[in-house]
């Protein structure tokens, strides 16, 4: 029999790929000592933007975007395989982190009356989440339109925070923009700041002391020796923290300044310049050699830029080679550090009946 004309047209339309329409492959990424499975998924946009991601953490394995020439280059350090993640020692390369990312002084907090003991994995605080925050996690994925979609339960006392969480992230890429939605709820009050800890370096090689940086913030939090802020919002005017215009990254790192010390380079929170409550410019880097443009829209409160201080050439990256400092800088969009502990900052408490909803955006372009 023949195929009807509606039949033959419908096939068609169906093979054409939709404008902005995103492809989604599953793959096997290997097992956890305890058997169970790891996928990764590969997302690729209608303007060839490809995303890797993996259910262990969450993780955004690689990321390639092209250059001005039109070659693509991966632009985030990992790991080659799933042996390399689970042996990593406090990278958090790309990991999704929960419930709390970032520190909690003295690794404790009291709220509404209660309070709670968080294990100490950073000298005297709480770093990320814990021991076993939501990066050392496998999440149950979904395919989605455009993307991936991660869910992760996490338990009433897991970690030392209360309620259980259910926590949905989601993945998804629109032409150049890649877009992490996250969700989450709990049935006691509790506390919660997510983010993705992706270290980049927009020419693929080398270290990022050249990039050009534009952060959209007039004030930072000031930290002390453990990297707690102390409360104060202090103005980036005259300090080498001002990267309202664009700067690179490495032009002021090694100047006489108390902060800088104490962060061994860049590793504090900036308080975003907002206007109102949607997606609005946190940051962005310019790589000018390769001609990469990254822009970090987030509805966030504040960003965690972080020039890789701690990666001192021992751990072993993609091909083998080990992670030099300063090979790339962390934007991680977040509520501030110890906000639990510092009640004039923008509380990070979610309470039963709420819907913790924020995105974050990374546009990508080239100049
Ligand atoms: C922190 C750094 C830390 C890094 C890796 C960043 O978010 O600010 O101090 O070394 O994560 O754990």
């Amino acid at each position: 029999m023949k195929p009807s004309f509606a039949a033959l047209t419908a096939l068609l339309i169906s093979s054409i790929p939709l404008p902005g329409a995103t492809t989604v492959k599953k793959s096997d990424f290997g097992k956890m000592p305890d058997g169970t499975p790891v996928a990764l998924y590969t997302l690729t946009s209608s303007t060839g933007l490809e995303a890797r991601i993996i259910t262990y953490g969450g993780i955004l394995v690689s990321l390639k975007t092209p250059d001005r020439k039109g070659v693509a280059a991966d632009v985030v350090l990992g790991h080659d395989d799933l042996a390399g993640y689970l042996g990593d020692k406090g990278t958090y390369f790309g990991a999704l982190i929960g419930r709390y990312a970032n520190r909690i002084g003295h690794a404790a907090f009291t709220l509404n009356g209660a309070a709670y003991k968080l294990p100490k994995n950073d000298g005297d605080n709480s770093l990320h989440g814990g021991t076993m925050g939501f990066d050392k996690r496998v999440w149950t994925a979904k395919e989605v339109p455009g993307g991936l979609e991660l869910t992760l339960l996490s338990k009433d006392g897991e970690e030392g925070y209360p309620g259980n969480l259910k926590a949905v992230v989601t993945y998804s890429l629109n032409g150049n923009n890649l877009q992490i939605h996250y969700t989450a709820t709990t049935d006691k009050a509790t506390v919660v700041n997510l983010t993705n800890h992706s270290y980049w370096n927009l020419k693929g090689d080398g270290d990022i002391l050249g990039n050009l940086l534009t952060i959209n913030s007039d004030r930072y939090t000031p930290v002390d020796a453990g990297l707690i802020p102390t409360g104060e919002l202090k103005p980036v005017a005259g300090t080498p923290f001002d990267f309202r215009k664009p700067t690179a990254v490495g032009a002021r790192i090694a100047q006489d300044d108390a902060q800088l010390k104490l962060g061994h380079g860049y590793d504090h929170n900036w308080v975003l310049n907002r206007t109102g409550k949607g997606l609005e410019l946190a940051a962005r880097v310019e790589d000018t050699a390769s001609g990469r443009v990254m822009e970090v829209y987030t509805d966030q409160p504040g960003v965690q830029f972080y020039t890789g201080n701690f990666l001192n050439g021992t751990v072993k990256g993609k091909g083998g080679k080990l992670a030099a400092i300063h090979s790339a800088l962390c934007l991680e969009t977040q509520h501030y550090p110890d906000t639990p502990n510092k009640k004039s900052f923008p509380t990070a408490e979610l309470k039963p009946g709420e819907k913790y909803d924020t995105t974050t955006e990374f546009r990508f372009s080239v100049k």
